[in-house]
């Protein structure tokens, strides 16, 4: 089956699963116009401002954030258990450094809506257009949740910047959502 429309708020939970197994790359594209694809396990699926929404949290170290502040739009891509190499690499290599679809060969396309690539791999694609940001404060967090995620990098000032995608589009494969 080829990919169809998928309607919000249809499949949330089995997206936020694959989310949390790490099989989700956001692809963001900056200025130059080069996609470049990252691994994520957290995130949201949210109603507001009646819009569906896909929340990104992005680490202000990371190439994709210099790529998310030069846009306005990213791409959701998730991707079956074949492609754990690849989602490895996307996870623990940086655009910075090296180019992550030469190194694993997953292809860059046209999005429908929105100038960022979707990855053809992935048997679901959203495509986000950003309609909110705000910066993670520490003093508004939890201090159990400092201690265990960043307390070395605190000093180093890196924390994770909140991106609200209103979704402006959801397609897929749904026979792959439950089998993958
Ligand atoms: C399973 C997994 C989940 C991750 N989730 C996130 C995430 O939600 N947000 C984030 O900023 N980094 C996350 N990371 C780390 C980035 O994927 C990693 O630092 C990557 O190399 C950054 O790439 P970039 O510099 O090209 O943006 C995750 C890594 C892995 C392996």
């Amino acid at each position: 089956m080829g990919k169809t429309k998928i309607n919000f708020p249809n499949y949330a939970s089995e997206m936020i699963q694959i989310l949390k197994e790490g099989r989700v790359l956001l692809v963001g594209q900056g200025k130059d116009g080069k996609p470049n694809p990252m691994t994520i396990a957290w995130g949201a699926m949210m109603f507001a401002w009646n819009k569906p929404v896909f929340v990104a949290m992005v680490r202000n170290s990371r190439y994709t954030y210099k790529l998310m502040e030069e846009s306005n739009t990213f791409t959701i891509n998730f991707l079956g258990k074949e492609y754990h190499k690849e989602l490895s690499l996307c996870g623990t290599k940086s655009g910075f450094n090296v180019d992550k679809w030469k190194e694993t060969k997953l292809t860059p396309v046209n999005a429908k809506t929105v100038e960022t690539k979707i990855i053809e791999e992935a048997f679901l694609n959203i495509e986000c257009k950003v309609i909110f940001t705000n910066d993670m404060n520490y003093e508004d967090l939890n201090k159990t949740i400092i201690e265990q995620h960043y307390q070395k990098h605190i000093s180093g000032k890196t924390s994770h910047k909140f991106y609200y995608g209103e979704i402006l589009e959801m397609y897929g494969d749904t026979t792959k959502i439950k089998k993958t």
